[in-house]
């Protein structure tokens, strides 16, 4: 009897060792996996992260420089000067778009855009009233959906993210390039008549930093 038990014992030592060793083999492929799917999750980050660098460089030569010219200007003075930063305020917004990649990261340049822009036009709409620009009431009109265009693009780039914000900050200049260059075109240069009535209203205005 002891001798049977002793074998029992034996036997099941044995099938012990056997399910250990099943274990431990099932173990070891299972990570044998796990290492390869992470080396393929890197290897697929690597190649993402190369495509969207490139897709970045890509779209960041689509951008166009504001460049401000003697076709801009409306009074020699203040207006003229106002335009002229808003132009720079624009291209550095540009310069900073292939760094872009939060949302947190664009809004600070946007919000303020939006403030100088709104500081701009307030001023013209008070040399406007000053010196009775017989569009004033127009006038005003096309500012107030410039900042409505603006607060949309704001909106919109709240909404970036890594993957698409280098899209959305060029589109943002894009609209911004058009709206001042032809803002300016079509609507300041009517102002042109009416700039030496402007002018003695100007003189007290500080540059808008
Ligand atoms: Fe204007």
């Amino acid at each position: 009897m002891g001798d049977f038990g002793s074998l029992i014992t034996l036997g099941v030592i044995a099938v012990l060792v056997v399910v250990a060793g099943i274990l431990i083999l099932i173990l070891q492929k299972k990570s044998e996996q796990k290492r390869a799917h992470s080396a393929l999750d890197a290897e697929q980050s690597a190649r993402t992260a190369k495509l969207t660098a490139a897709k970045r460089a890509e779209l960041s030569k689509t951008i166009k420089k504001v460049q401000w010219a003697k076709q801009f200007a409306v009074d020699a003075g203040v207006i003229d000067r106002d335009h002229q930063i808003l132009f720079g305020r624009i291209n550095n917004f540009n310069q900073s778009i292939p760094a872009f990649r939060t949302a947190e990261q664009m809004l600070p340049t946007l919000e303020s855009l939006k403030k100088y822009t709104q500081i701009h036009f307030q001023r013209e709409e008070r040399l406007q009233r000053l010196s009775e620009f017989p569009f004033r009431d127009d006038h005003k009109e096309k500012h107030d959906a410039l900042i409505k265009s603006v607060e949309d693009l704001i909106e919109k780039a709240k909404r970036a993210n890594e993957d698409n914000i280098t899209d959305i900050a060029v589109e943002i200049s894009s609209v911004f390039e058009k709206w001042v260059t032809g803002h300016v075109i079509e609507n300041d240069l009517l102002m042109k008549p009416y700039v030496d009535r402007m002018r003695e209203h100007a003189s007290g205005m500080d540059k808008l930093a």
